[in-house]
């Protein structure tokens, strides 16, 4: 298909830092190639501004392919925009037409608070993780090969679509609530599924749960927004597991 170019109205949130309040602000691009990716398309805006003598609008990218989970953007009034089981670097121009006014937000959540325009801070995941997203095995050099122990391939399969969640924080920023159990029980249910992460499941489960709270996200309420936006259609039922292994960790507690 041949590329065709399209000029666009903008509508950013702009905010210096994160103590001053922030604002809409409007910028005409012309000229935008609908070949190219939304954030090729916000580069095109910064050099313009940088042209301008301009300060270029702040917004977080690393891989650009939908893996590292880093460009967290609120389009249209939807996480990741317009599209379905997609991050927003992997959202191209096509999907707008010529004139289109297109609002552009950071994610918005207590939890994660805006440090600069379109960046907010999703820290607050990486010390969820930390509380307990990990498995304690010995690597010393003695470790029983992975690939010895079996595992139902059913299992394997639902650990798998569980550990593909990206921790973009679309879940958070779509919930009404502000909820990360999405987030959370994929990261639960990916090593609750295995052998390997039976042994610390218990303690796993009620760490990660406590540090969710205490970051300050909001509860789940069924909703199902979360997995509806997810780029990765991250899969309710781990709600539901982790759920489950929360209530079989808080019954056999000590
Ligand atoms: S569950 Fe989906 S939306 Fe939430 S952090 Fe993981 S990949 Fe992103
Ligand atoms: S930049 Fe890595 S997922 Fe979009």
């Amino acid at each position: 298909m041949a590329s065709k170019y399209i000029n666009i109205n903008l509508k950013i949130w702009r905010q210096k830092n994160a103590n001053s309040k922030g604002e809409m602000k409007t910028y005409k691009l012309d000229q935008v190639s609908t070949d190219s990716s939304f954030l090729e398309m916000l580069d095109q805006l910064n050099e313009q501004l940088i042209n301008n003598r301009e300060e270029p609008v702040a917004f977080d990218h690393d891989c650009r392919e939908g893996i590292c989970g880093m460009c967290s953007l609120y389009i249209n009034g939807r996480a990741h925009g317009p599209d379905n089981a997609i991050t927003t670097c992997q959202l191209h121009m096509r999907k707008f037409k010529d004139g289109d006014t297109i609002y552009v937000e950071p994610w918005r959540a207590k939890a994660f608070p805006v440090i600069k325009d379109l960046v907010v801070d999703r820290s607050a995941f990486d010390r969820i993780q930390q509380a307990g997203g990990f498995v304690s095995v010995n690597t010393s050099g003695r470790t029983m090969d992975a690939n010895a122990i079996p595992i139902a391939k059913i299992d394997a399969d639902k650990a798998f679509e569980a550990a593909i969640c990206i921790g973009c924080g679309a879940c958070v920023a779509s919930c009404k609530n502000a909820s990360a159990m999405l987030f959370v029980s994929a990261k639960v249910s990916q090593l609750a599924l295995l052998p390997q992460g039976k042994v610390e499941a218990k303690e796993r489960v009620m760490n990660m749960v406590r540090q969710m709270d205490e970051e300050g996200f909001g509860n789940c309420t069924n909703t199902g927004a979360c997995s509806v936006e997810c780029p990765k259609e991250i899969s309710l039922d781990n709600i539901a597991r982790m759920n489950r292994e929360y209530m079989k960790a808080m019954v056999t507690a000590e």
